[in-house]
C-alpha cells in the first residue's frame, strides 16, 4: 500500500511540473513559433508518409510473392488452414515474409498455423483484374480486351484446361479472362471501394452472354419454370419433394398471412414469437424423437447461432469436416473471435476425426459438426464411424441435415435415421428452404441445450423471427411429407436413375448417393459453356460450380432432382446431356 501511495504522490508532481512548463512564457513562444510549428508539422507529415510506404511496400511484395488471390467464397475450399491428417506429420502451411493473414488467417493461426486467405485458388504472380473502373455492359465490353492484356501473367489455368476454343473466339477471350481472375479481397488502400471497381470478370461475362448467375425466373412451378421469357426443365432447385407447389402447402401459407400478416418485425426474443412457431417446434422434436425444437429464419442462422452460442471460450474446440457448408465455417468464426479455437478433418474420414480429437487435452470441449449429405457431393455422412469416434472421446455432435430431410431415412427423417442412430446424435438442424419448401431453419435436440442457445446466440436474438406464411408452409410441408410417403420414394427412384443413366453415359460423377448429383467437368470454362449450351440449345436448366466457388478441377454442373420430375423430364435431361458432353469432349 505505502508504496502505491509513493508513486501516487510522484505522478502528481509530475503532472504539476509539465502543467507549469506548458504555461511558461518561453513554452508558450517556443510552440507559437511558425518555423517550429512548420517543423513539428513536417515531422508529423513525415512520419505518416513513411508509414503509409511502409504499409504499400508490404503490400506490394506480399502482390508480388503471392499475386492477387480469389476471395475465398467457400471457406471450405480455404486450403491455406491446415486439415488434421491421422497419421503424418502436421501440415503447416508456409507463408511468405512480409504477407499479411488473410480472411482466414484467424483459423489458421488458431489450429496452430498461418495461412493467407485461398492459398489453393490464386498464384497467378502479377496477374491483375483489369484496372479499368465501370459497372456498365459497354465499359465491361472495352475492358475485355484490357483483361486480356494484363493476362499475360496470369498462371495459365486455360492453357490447360482442356477446351480449347478457336484463337481469337469470344470463347477464346472468355478462357483468358478466366484464367486471369484474381483475388480482389486483398487490395488494400485509402477506398474500401477500391477492390469492386476492379471487379469486372462478372461484367465481361455479362457483356459476353455466359453469365450464369442471380438471373431472374418468370416463374417456378417445381419441374417446369420460365428464365428470361424461356420454358426450361429445372435441374437447379433443391426443391427435392416438390413442395413448393402442393395446394396444401400455399394454402397455409396464405390462411397464415391472413391472420398473422406477412412478418413478425421483431425477434423470438421479444415480440418475433407466436403459438405457430412453437407449434411447429413441438412437431419437429415429436418428428425426429427428440425432446424439444427450435424455428429459427434461416438455416444459415441455425448454425451461425448454435456454433457460436455453445463455443463461446478458449476452452472450446469446433471440430468439422473440411467440406462443411459455408455457414458451418462462418459459425466457427464467431466462436474464433471468443477464443475458441477450430480443427479440421478429413473429409468423412472417422479416422482423421479420431486423431484430431486424440490430441485435444482433456480440458477442452469439443463439438465436432458435419453436414449429413454433404451439398456440393450429394455423399452421405459416415455417420456411424463419425460418432462412434464422438462418442469414444465424450465429444458432442451437431449434424447439419439441410439436403437429407426429406431424401433419406425412414420417413425422410434424414442423416442419423437413415443409419438408426438418431438417439445418439445430441443435436441435428437443417433448413426449411429444401424439401420443406420454405424458408427458415430448424434445431432439435435436449431442452436445455436450446433453451442455452435461444438465450446466448446473438445472431438468433436480434434478428428478425421467420414470418408467419414461411412457418405455416414448412409445418404443412412436414405434414404432407408424412401423408404422401410416394414423394420420397419417387424422388429416389428418379435420383438413382439419373445417377446411372448419368453413368452409363460416362459421366464422372463422385460419391453421390442422394438428390444432389454432381456432374465432374472439372474446368471453368468448359463449365460455363456446357451451362450455356444446355440452356441455349435444349432448355435444360443447370447449376455451373466454377472457381473460386470450387477449387480448380474441381468444376461441376450440379443437378439437383424432385419427386415431381416426370420421366420425360428426366429422359430430355439425359438427352442433352449426352450431346452436350459430347459435344464438349467430356464423354
Ligand atoms: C448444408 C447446408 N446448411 C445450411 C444451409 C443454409 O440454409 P438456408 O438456405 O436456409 O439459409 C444450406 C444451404 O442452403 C446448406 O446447404
Amino acid at each position: 500500500m505505502a508504496r502505491v501511495g509513493a508513486v501516487m504522490m510522484m505522478k502528481d508532481r509530475l503532472v504539476d511540473q509539465a502543467k507549469k512548463l506548458a504555461s511558461s512564457g518561453p513554452f508558450v513562444r517556443l510552440v507559437s513559433n511558425d518555423r517550429v510549428m512548420k517543423l513539428a508539422t513536417g515531422l508529423m507529415d513525415a512520419r505518416g508518409r513513411l508509414q503509409a510506404a511502409g504499409v504499400r511496400a508490404s503490400e506490394a511484395l506480399d502482390i508480388l510473392w503471392n499475386g492477387y488471390e480469389l476471395p475465398t467464397i467457400d471457406p471450405a475450399l480455404d486450403d491455406s488452414m491446415p486439415v488434421h491428417d491421422a497419421g503424418a506429420p502436421r501440415e503447416r502451411p508456409q507463408r511468405p515474409a512480409g504477407g499479411s493473414a488473410g480472411t482466414n488467417g484467424a483459423h489458421a493461426a488458431h489450429a496452430g498455423g498461418e495461412g493467407s486467405t485461398s492459398g489453393a485458388h490464386g498464384r497467378a504472380a502479377g496477374a491483375t483484374n483489369g484496372a479499368a473502373h465501370g459497372s456498365t455492359n459497354s465499359a465491361a465490353k472495352q475492358s475485355v480486351e484490357g483483361d486480356e492484356a494484363e493476362s499475360a501473367g496470369g498462371d495459365g489455368r486455360a492453357a490447360t484446361s482442356g477446351y480449347k476454343p478457336d484463337a481469337g473466339s469470344a470463347e477464346a477471350k472468355l478462357a483468358t479472362q478466366m484464367a486471369s481472375r484474381t483475388s480482389l479481397s486483398r487490395l488494400g488502400g485509402r477506398d474500401v471501394f477500391e477492390k469492386c471497381f476492379k471487379f469486372m470478370t462478372a461484367d465481361n461475362a455479362r457483356a459476353m452472354g455466359v453469365y450464369p448467375f442471380f438471373r431472374p425466373l418468370d416463374f417456378n412451378q417445381g419441374p417446369e419454370a420460365q428464365l428470361e421469357g424461356r420454358r426450361v426443365t429445372m435441374f437447379g432447385s433443391n426443391n427435392y419433394l416438390g413442395l413448393t407447389t402442393h395446394p396444401k402447402v400455399r394454402e397455409a401459407a396464405r390462411q397464415a398471412i391472413d391472420k398473422y400478416g406477412t412478418s413478425m418485425t421483431g425477434s423470438r426474443l421479444v415480440n418475433g414469437s407466436m403459438r405457430l412457431h412453437n407449434e411447429l417446434e413441438e412437431k419437429l422434436a415429436a418428428y425426429h424423437g427428440k425432446e424439444a425444437g427450435l424455428v429459427f429464419t434461416t438455416g444459415y442462422q441455425v448454425n451461425i447461432a448454435t456454433i457460436s452460442a455453445l463455443l463461446s471460450n478458449k476452452r472450446c474446440v469446433a471440430v468439422i469436416d473440411k467440406d462443411d457448408h459455408a455457414s458451418i465455417y462462418d459459425g466457427v468464426r464467431l466462436s474464433l473471435a471468443t477464443g475458441a479455437r477450430m480443427v479440421r478433418y478429413k473429409h468423412n474420414d472417422p479416422a482423421s476425426l479420431d486423431a484430431a480429437l486424440s490430441e485435444l487435452p482433456e480440458t477442452e470441449g469439443a463439438l465436432v459438426i458435419t453436414d449429413g449429405v454433404f451439398s456440393a457431393q450429394g455423399e452421405i455422412a459416415n455417420l456411424p464411424g463419425i460418432v462412434e469416434v464422438v462418442k469414444k472421446h465424450k465429444a458432442r455432435i451437431l449434424v447439419d441435415d439441410a439436403h437429407a430431410l426429406g431424401v433419406i431415412g425412414p420417413g425422410g427423417r434424414g442423416t442419423a435415421a437413415h443409419f438408426g442412430i438418431s438417439d445418439q446424435v445430441d443435436l441435428m438442424g437443417g433448413t426449411f428452404s429444401k424439401s420443406l419448401a420454405s424458408i427458415g431453419g430448424w434445431l432439435v435436440g435436449e431442452r436445455k441445450v436450446l433453451d442455452y442457445i435461444q438465450h446466448f446466440a446473438s445472431s438468433f436474438l436480434f434478428a428478425a423471427s421467420a414470418a408467419p406464411p414461411c412457418v405455416a408452409a414448412a409445418m404443412a410441408a412436414l405434414e404432407v411429407m408424412q401423408e404422401e410417403p410416394w414423394r420420397q420414394e419417387k424422388l429416389r427412384e428418379n435420383f438413382t436413375y439419373m445417377r446411372n443413366e448419368l453413368r452409363r453415359l460416362g459421366f464422372e460423377l463422385g460419391k453421390t448417393e442422394t438428390a444432389v448429383i454432381p456432374i465432374y467437368i472439372r474446368d471453368d470454362l468448359k463449365t460455363v459453356m456446357m451451362w450455356k449450351s444446355l440452356l441455349d440449345e435444349h432448355s435444360i436448366y443447370v447449376n455451373p460450380f466454377i472457381t473460386p466457388g470450387v477449387p480448380p478441377k474441381q468444376q461441376v454442373l450440379r443437378t439437383s432432382y424432385m419427386a415431381t420430375h416426370e420421366r420425360h423430364h428426366l429422359d430430355q435431361a439425359l438427352s442433352a446431356f449426352e450431346k452436350v458432353g459430347k459435344k464438349f469432349g467430356v464423354i
